[in-house]
């Protein structure tokens, strides 16, 4: 069994649909949050996943800040971390701690708007796609190995709220998809790109004794 820990930030809605997805061969072990009144924190509570608070603001600066969180992560023995609308940008060294087994979703069409946002500056560029990207994450920000990609067309009268709210119809989809792709060990890592392999063969069986003419 593998065991899963997500950090959100806010809503939890990513967090959500990976819990909901009930992806055989894995567990959400625990749900963790760097915002005591994050939303999502009540949903994996009631789900009786284990939750914790690191609260950003109480900490001197980032590496202090990083170094509570990892013990915290830590704690679950995690196979894979999921960041999932967890709004702190990690240090390389915390980063480097969980290499290739840390993922993150960006409500962009990687590598064009990194960052924050995202779905203003796609309308503003007159950006005729948007979508979503799950990545691997690295040192640098938003530019991970990309794993999954959807995307929606942006409409004319499209606002920043209408776009995301097209776009976030896209991540629970995608997200839960590459998490069980990982769970399932098909994702490589090979050049700094991400590449999903088909799945096993499942073995056709056929048993004459039920073979019914
Ligand atoms: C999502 O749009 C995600 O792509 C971005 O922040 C948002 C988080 O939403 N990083 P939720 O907390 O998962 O509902």
């Amino acid at each position: 069994m593998k065991s899963i820990v997500i950090l959100i930030s806010g809503r939890g809605s990513n967090m959500e649909a990976i819990v909901r997805a009930a992806i055989p061969g894995a567990r959400v072990a625990a749900v963790i949050s760097n915002r005591p009144q994050a939303v999502g924190l009540r949903f994996a509570a009631d789900n009786g996943i284990a939750t914790a608070v690191v609260d950003h603001t109480g900490f001197a600066d980032r590496a202090s800040f990083d170094a509570a969180l990892g013990e915290t992560i830590d704690r679950y023995a995690p196979d894979l971390v999921v960041l999932a609308g967890f709004m702190r940008v990690l240090t390389a060294d915390l980063v480097r701690r969980y290499e290739g087994r840390m993922i993150n979703i960006h409500p962009s069409l990687l590598p064009a708007f990194t960052g924050l946002h995202t779905h203003q500056r796609a309308i503003d560029a007159g950006a005729r796609v948007a979508g979503t990207t799950v990545h691997f994450v690295t040192a640098e920000l938003d530019c991970g190995p990309i794993i999954v990609q959807a995307c929606v067309p942006v409409l004319p009268d499209d606002d920043a709220d209408a776009l995301a709210a097209r776009v976030l119809v896209h991540e629970h989809r995608i997200f839960p998809q590459a998490v069980r792709w990982i769970v399932e060990d098909r994702v490589r890592i090979e050049d700094g790109r991400a590449t999903v392999c088909a799945a096993p063969a499942t073995a056709t069986l056929i048993n004459p004794a039920l073979d019914v003419a």
